[in-house]
């Protein structure tokens, strides 16, 4: 990661005589302001990283096909959400983060909670259950720093996928039980600290096949609006994020798994569904309700076994771009959050972090570590990509 920063500094510095190379792109000349009631994407573009590009042109020049080659090379130019994962992350981030001129949202993913995806392995995280003072200090303050010292450039934040609605559905495991005070604390420690006017926050909701149970809507919308209210309701947050790093359809009727036995107890059966459902359970528990809803890859849909399937989905392709254009009042944007390319989890079972979701037969094998680049599963997402690339 930081390699790519730096060569691209070089790049711009031995190109002195281009001046075309040398423009710089420019943040607002003003401070950005955010109001809690606009919609942060629209009129502004989801920004593409540089870290996802050098990922995906670097997997470019690995393809002999010329064809697969240069629809590679388009994924390169899609806004992506940066993940800061690791506290060592963040020493890149205003380097990505000031390449965003005013004409784009940057986003970012907020993930590195004690504790962290406490049902599951695959990400599981650097700081242990207690360190919460670690979490604060050496995560939140810094990222909270770099926001506060670039206010001239829009930043949506997504805050750690998958935690809340992890101590709604999987409480009865001792690791999420271990894990609940740190998150809540957590979570809220992060919204106080990165209420600038510049971002919005979004706080994350799993997807319809998670919180979108009907005996979930309610529990799930309490716990959320409880740790919005523990922060003293910041106006960085619109609402929250869905599927993220999911595999889910926007709108699919019948949805993939309604006529399952069990299909009944869930009208949240696509993205859009859930957005109504989970957004009126939002409402009454009284946080924001507005949704940015992950399309990066979930372009093919037919695939998992079981809902829940979440590991390197076999057969998957690149979903609809970036867009404030959702056609919903509910939803803000799609967006890629995941990147499409790195894996969600290493398929090898002597691993420490192997979750057996991983092994499960819709899962693409072999996969390696979580975040760690995914070579063939990148060429399938951009072969399976709807719309095509
Ligand atoms: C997984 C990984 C994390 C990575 C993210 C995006 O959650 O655990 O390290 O940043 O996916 O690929």
């Amino acid at each position: 990661m930081k390699s790519a920063i730096l060569s691209l500094t070089l790049g711009a510095t031995a190109a002195l005589a281009a001046p075309s190379v040398l423009k710089k792109r420019a943040a607002c000349d003003a401070p950005v302001n955010i109001t809690q009631s606009e919609n942060p994407f629209e009129g502004r573009t989801l920004h593409a990283n540089s870290k996802y590009r050098a990922e995906v042109e670097a997997a470019a020049a690995n393809l002999t096909d010329s064809s697969l080659a240069s629809a590679a090379a388009a994924v390169a130019d899609v806004g992506t959400f940066l993940w800061l994962d690791t506290i060592s992350t963040i020493e890149t981030f205003e380097g990505y983060l000031q390449e965003a001129d005013c004409s784009e949202i940057f986003g970012v993913v907020i993930y590195d909670l004690p504790g962290r995806d406490c049902a599951a392995k695959a990400s599981n995280g650097e700081l242990a259950v207690g360190e919460l003072d670690r979490y604060k200090s050496e995560y939140i303050d810094p990222i909270a720093a770099i926001i506060a010292a670039n206010p001239n450039i829009a930043i949506a934040a997504i805050i750690e996928p998958d935690s809340l609605p992890n101590l709604v559905t999987n409480i009865d495991l001792t690791t999420c039980q271990d894990s609940a005070s740190g998150y809540r604390d957590g979570v809220a420690y992060a919204l106080e600290q990165l209420n600038f006017p510049n971002v919005a926050a979004y706080i994350d909701a799993g997807h319809g096949g998670w919180l979108g149970w009907n005996d979930n809507l309610k529990p799930g919308a309490e716990e959320l609006a409880a740790v919005y209210k523990a922060a003293g309701s910041p106006a960085i947050v619109h609402g929250v994020s869905s599927n993220v790093a999911g595999w889910n359809a926007w709108s699919k009727n019948p949805g993939e798994f309604e006529n399952d036995p069990d299909g009944q107890y869930n009208t949240s059966q696509d993205e859009e569904r859930y957005t109504q459902y989970f957004g009126d359970a939002l409402e009454a528990a009284g946080l924001p309700n507005h949704f940015i809803v992950d399309t990066s890859r979930n372009g093919v849909q037919g695939l998992r076994e079981e809902w829940g399937d979440w590991c390197n989905v076999k057969g998957a392709g690149f979903g609809v771009r970036p867009t404030s254009d959702t056609g919903s009042d509910r939803a803000d944007a799609f967006v890629w959050v995941k990147p499409g390319g790195e894996s969600d989890g290493t398929s090898d079972s002597s691993a420490v972090r192997y979750d057996s979701f991983c092994g499960k037969e819709d899962a693409f094998k072999p996969s390696p570590e979580a975040g760690t680049w995914h070579q063939a599963f990148f060429e399938d997402l951009i072969k399976n990509a709807n719309p095509a690339f």
